[in-house]
Parts: C-alpha cells; sequence; structure tokens
C-alpha cells in the first residue's frame, strides 16, 4: 500500500476538537530577519568562552589522545547542561557513496576503540558491514568543544556484544529486544502492545535476553581531531597516524610514539 493521505491521518491521529482555532503556518521557505538575528546570536554566543586555556600540542596534559578523551569526556558528563556526554553522531556511508548520519550513544571505549551497539538490519549496520569505516562526533555544545574520531569498523563478537547489551537499562533492553529497527511500523500502538506482551512475559526479575539482531562494532581512531573555542579562537589539533611528519609543508608540532600532531586552521 503506498503512502496516501487517508493512511497518514488513519484512525490513531486524535480528532482536533471543533473549538481549537487552526493556527497560520508560517512557509518555512522564507527566513524573516528575526530569525537571521537568531542565527547571529548563536553565533556570537558560541565564540565568548569562559575557557581561558587553549589548546597548545606542547603543553597538552597529555599527548595521548584516548587519555585526552578520556579527561574531555570526564568533564563533560560532569559538566552542568551537557546531558547525555555520551551521545555521538556516527556518520557511515553506503557502497554506493551515499553517506548518512545519526546519534547514537557510545557504548565504551578503550585502547581498541569506540564501541557501538545497534539492530544489524538498520541502515548505519548494514552501511558499516558494506564499507567498514565511520566517523564519529561527539559535541558537547554547552563547553564549547567537539570531538572527531575516524577510523576502520570492526564487527565485535556475539560475546562482546552480550556483555553490552547486559550494561544497558532494563527499560532500553525491552525497547531494543522489541524492536525492529528500521522496519515500518503501522501504528505507534502496534510497538506499545508488543513492548506490553514483552514486559508481561519477562515480568520484572526474568534477564531480557539480548535481541539476536542487536550487534556491536568497535571504531579504530585512526584520525582524531580535538575542537575547542577558548576566547575568541577556535583550537583544532589532529592527531594522526601518517609516516611523514611533513604535511603540506608543516612539520607537526608534536609527537609521540603512535601519533603526529598538527594544528589545523579552525
Ligand atoms: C540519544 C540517542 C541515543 C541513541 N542511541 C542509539 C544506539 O546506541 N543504537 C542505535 O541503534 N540507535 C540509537 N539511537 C537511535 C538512532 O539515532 C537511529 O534513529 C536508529 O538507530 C536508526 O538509525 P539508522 O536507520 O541510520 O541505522 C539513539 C537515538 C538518540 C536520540
Amino acid at each position: 500500500m503506498g503512502c496516501t493521505a487517508s493512511n497518514v491521518n488513519g484512525s490513531n491521529h486524535q480528532k482536533r476538537p471543533s473549538s481549537a482555532k487552526v493556527q497560520p503556518v508560517r512557509s518555512s521557505l522564507r527566513l524573516s530577519n528575526k530569525d537571521t538575528a537568531i542565527q547571529d546570536r548563536r553565533l556570537s554566543n558560541s565564540i565568548s568562552s569562559d575557557n581561558e586555556e587553549y589548546l597548545d600540542p606542547n603543553s597538552l596534559t597529555t599527548k595521548d589522545p584516548l587519555l585526552l578523551f578520556r579527561k574531555w569526556f570526564e568533564e563533560a558528563q560532569y559538566s552542568e547542561g551537557v546531558h547525555l556526554a555520551t551521545s555521538m553522531t556516527l556518520g557511515t556511508c553506503s557502497k554506493k557513496g551515499i553517506p548518512s548520519s545519526r546519534i547514537v550513544g557510545v557504548k565504551g571505549f578503550d585502547s581498541e576503540g569506540f564501541k557501538i551497539a545497534t539492530n544489524k538490519y538498520s541502515r548505519k549496520a548494514l552501511d558499516m558491514m558494506e564499507v567498514p569505516h565511520a566517523s564519529l562526533m561527539f559535541y558537547w555544545e554547552p563547553m564549547n568543544r567537539m570531538v572527531r574520531i575516524d577510523g576502520p569498523v570492526d564487527l565485535l563478537t556475539e560475546e562482546q556484544a552480550v556483555e553490552i547489551w547486559k550494561s544497558l537499562p532494563r527499560a532500553a533492553q525491552l525497547i531494543h529486544y522489541a524492536s525492529d529497527q528500521d522496519k515500518y511500523l503501522s501504528s505507534r500502538q502496534d510497538f506499545i502492545d508488543r513492548r506490553r506482551r514483552l514486559e508481561n512475559e519477562f515480568g520484572d526479575s526474568t534477564p531480557i535476553p539480548k535481541n539476536p539482531d542487536w550487534v556491536a562494532f568497535n571504531v579504530r581512531p585512526e584520525k582524531w581531531e580535538f575542537y575547542q573555542v577558548s576566547s575568541d579562537l577556535p583550537d583544532r589539533l589532529l592527531f594522526t597516524k601518517e609516516n611523514d611528519a611533513t604535511i603540506d609543508g608543516v612539520f607537526c608540532q608534536a609527537r609521540t610514539n603512535d601519533w603526529l600532531i598538527f594544528r589545523l586552521s579552525p
């Protein structure tokens, strides 16, 4: 069946009370001056930061990007205003070269890489099976910081996926167990009913088994980019594993056994 007006406005939609006034909808195609002013203000907010500690490759507390990430991540977790420090944008690409992105929660990170978990039939999983590379982007807006991590992707073992599953809150397990992620649903109620059936089946204490379609991946960082706005200047540091310490005629600002550190134009 196609997507017709009758099935979009199906029986699950609540009827508007006859007394309710219909508000005119402003065209989203025309930006008024007011909208533009809001955008300008956002821009100027983002460049005035209290964070006076600027990023310098030689005075970094650590030149290991994993340790630097951990420091920033912990600071984000305790930062007022950052509600989900674990949320990041995951960018993938299909074998036809079509990119896509979405928010996912990082399930852990260590010297091997960043763990993510999802349904194996989701678009992101299919992309990563076809093109095993991904780009992660953490943006902690109240801190004026972002971190981009690019690298190859490996599918983790079933045992590792089970470990991640066990760490999820029960409510999240129920949703992931009930969800055929990315499949079209005929109604919201349909999904609510499915979840309720599972709730009754498992009760309060029976462990919810991992959805067999739930898999985990590891993204192995090959490039890290740390971006921080301090004072009125954005700093961008790239940690890369290139062989050559000179790129585009610029010698790296610092190095470790594993990483070359370059400053990038913001
Ligand atoms: C805060 C937040 C965290 C999320 N975490 C995950 C996650 O860990 N795994 C996942 O598959 N989807 C997660 N989602 C849902 C995805 O953003 C997305 O809607 C879904 O995975 C389908 O993406 P895809 O069709 O591109 O594969 C999360 C959404 C939000 C808003």
